[in-house]
């Protein structure tokens, strides 16, 4: 049973009040308007790249309202820790499935899927947490894919946000913004799929092809 003072439950507690309200961030809307500056063309230019990956048996991991979902290609397995969330992604985004659950224990026997997804849930993450949640991800499949908030101005930062809700609750939430090095040397090497102003997006396989071996990511050595 989670401490019910700790970071990740209150995390936890803050993204299942925020459901109802939450697709406004990606649309520029409510507390979030006006969209950002080139803000609408970008996330429209990202969820296209998102479209565009081979279709795979997929596990969109802490997959909110669906938003970004409804973009992946392939077998669809959405999971979030709020049945909130999970009730408006299963609404929008009929050919998938959905359940609740736990990203950082997921309840799927090794080597389920072909890609674990994720899309600014990384970025939430603490150290320890970031740690389970990246050993959860490659014990269930060979392929993760991360989208995050990108570096404003090119300054990396980790930071606690406060954040209110329209019902005027307030919230502490821990949050980072990447370059794609970091990102990418974070997850032992992959490609970039995405570099933007606003959001960054990596791939990175769990092994790589040298001759006829597999070779583990981080030992692969560069040609
Ligand atoms: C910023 S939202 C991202 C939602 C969606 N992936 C997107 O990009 O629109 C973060 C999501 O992580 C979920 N979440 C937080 N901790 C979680 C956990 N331990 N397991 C599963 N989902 C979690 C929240 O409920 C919320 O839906």
């Amino acid at each position: 049973m989670d401490d019910p003072r700790s970071y990740s439950t209150k995390v936890r507690a803050y993204y299942h009040r925020r459901a109802p309200e939450y697709d406004d961030w990606w649309l520029g809307e409510g507390l979030y308007a006006p969209v950002p500056d080139k803000w609408a063309d970008e996330r429209d230019h990202l969820l296209e790249e998102i479209a565009a990956l081979e279709p795979k048996r997929t596990l969109d991991a802490a997959c909110g309202t669906g938003f970004v979902t409804l973009h992946l290609p392939g077998e669809i397995i959405g999971l979030d820790q709020s049945d909130a969330m999970v009730a408006v992604a299963a609404k929008r985004v009929k050919d998938a499935r959905f359940v609740v659950g736990d990203a950082l224990d997921l309840p799927f026997e090794d080597g389920s899927f072909e890609r674990v997804f994720a899309s600014h849930f990384y970025g939430h993450l603490e150290e320890a947490d970031r740690l389970k949640f990246l050993a959860e991800a490659r014990r269930v499949a060979p392929e993760l894919v991360i989208v995050d908030s990108a570096t404003q101005g090119g300054v990396e930062r980790n930071e606690w946000q406060d954040r209110v809700l329209k019902d005027g609750s307030q919230w502490r939430v821990y949050k980072r913004f990447f370059s794609t090095s970091t990102l990418l040397a974070e997850l032992d090497g992959g490609e970039t799929i995405h570099s933007g102003r606003w959001f960054v997006a990596a791939r990175s396989p769990r092994y790589v092809r040298s001759g006829r071996d597999e070779i583990p990511l981080a030992r692969h050595a560069p040609a």
